[in-house]
C-alpha cells in the first residue's frame, strides 16, 4: 500500500487557494469539493490526504507530526516558532504585518507606547529592537476597535487590502514584515517521505504556478 502524505490545509480562502495549487500540481481530492462538514479527504491513488484545520492550528499538527506538511501564514511561523522546516513561498495569500494608528496619533517617544495586537511576540521584538518601552494588550481579533475606545495607542495587525483600517479612520504607520503563505514540514517525518515531499514540492514550483 502506498505511504500517504498527510497535509494540513488552512480552513477558509487561503486553504482553498492553496487545494488549487496542489490540484493543479497533480494532487488533486475531488471529494474536498464537496459541500460538507467532513474534515479529512483522501485519495489513495494520489497518496494524498488532506484535512482541513484552524489556520493558527496549522503548525501545531505539522509540528507534533499529526501532518507531514501544511500551510501556514508566515505571521503564525514568526509568532509562534514552531520546531519545523519553512520549505517553500507560496507566494499567495500576501500582506503584511504592520502597525496602525488613529489619522491624527502623534507618538511621544516619553510614553511608554500602548500596543493592542493579536501577535505578541512579533510585537515585542520589533519594539525590542527599536528600544521603545511598550505595553502589550493581547486581543483575540478586532483589533481595530482598541485605539479607537482608548484601550491602545496603535495596533500591530495584519493589512491586506487596508479597507478595514480605512474603514475605522485608522492608517499604516509603520510596516513590520511582509507576509505569504509558506509550505512547511515536520522534520523527523520530512526524513520518511522525502520523495513523497521533493515530488510535490517541485511539481507545486512546476505546475501550482500562482494564483492570486
Ligand atoms: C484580519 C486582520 C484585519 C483584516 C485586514 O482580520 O486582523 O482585521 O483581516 O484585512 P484588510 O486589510 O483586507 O481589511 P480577520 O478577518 O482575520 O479577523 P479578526 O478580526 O479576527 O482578526
Amino acid at each position: 500500500m502506498k505511504t500517504m502524505l498527510n497535509i494540513a490545509l488552512p480552513k477558509g480562502r487561503l486553504g482553498e487557494k492553496v487545494y488549487a495549487m496542489f490540484e493543479k500540481a497533480g494532487f488533486e481530492c475531488p471529494s474536498i469539493l464537496e459541500n460538507s462538514r467532513k474534515l479529512i479527504f483522501e485519495n489513495e491513488e494520489k497518496g494524498v490526504r488532506y484535512f482541513w484545520v484552524k489556520p493558527s492550528d496549522v503548525a501545531i499538527y505539522v509540528e507534533r507530526g499529526a501532518a507531514d506538511i501544511g500551510v501556514a501564514g508566515k505571521d503564525i511561523l514568526l509568532e509562534y516558532e514552531p520546531n519545523v522546516y519553512e520549505l517553500f513561498d507560496l507566494d499567495i495569500g500576501k500582506c503584511r504585518m504592520a502597525i496602525a494608528a488613529k489619522k491624527d496619533f502623534r507618538d511621544d517617544p516619553q510614553k511608554t507606547l500602548k500596543v493592542a495586537t493579536k501577535f505578541t511576540n512579533i510585537t515585542k521584538t520589533y519594539y525590542a529592537k527599536k528600544g521603545r518601552d511598550i505595553d502589550i494588550i493581547h486581543l483575540n481579533g478586532s483589533i481595530e476597535i482598541a485605539p479607537i475606545l482608548g484601550l491602545a495607542d496603535v495596533i500591530a495587525d495584519i493589512v491586506e487590502t487596508g479597507t478595514t483600517l480605512k474603514e475605522n479612520n485608522l492608517e499604516v504607520i509603520e510596516t513590520i514584515v511582509p507576509i505569504s503563505a509558506r509550505l512547511i514540514a515536520n522534520k523527523a517525518n520530512f526524513k520518511f517521505k522525502s520523495s513523497q515531499i521533493e515530488a510535490l514540492v517541485a511539481a507545486l514550483k512546476c505546475d501550482g504556478g500562482k494564483n492570486d
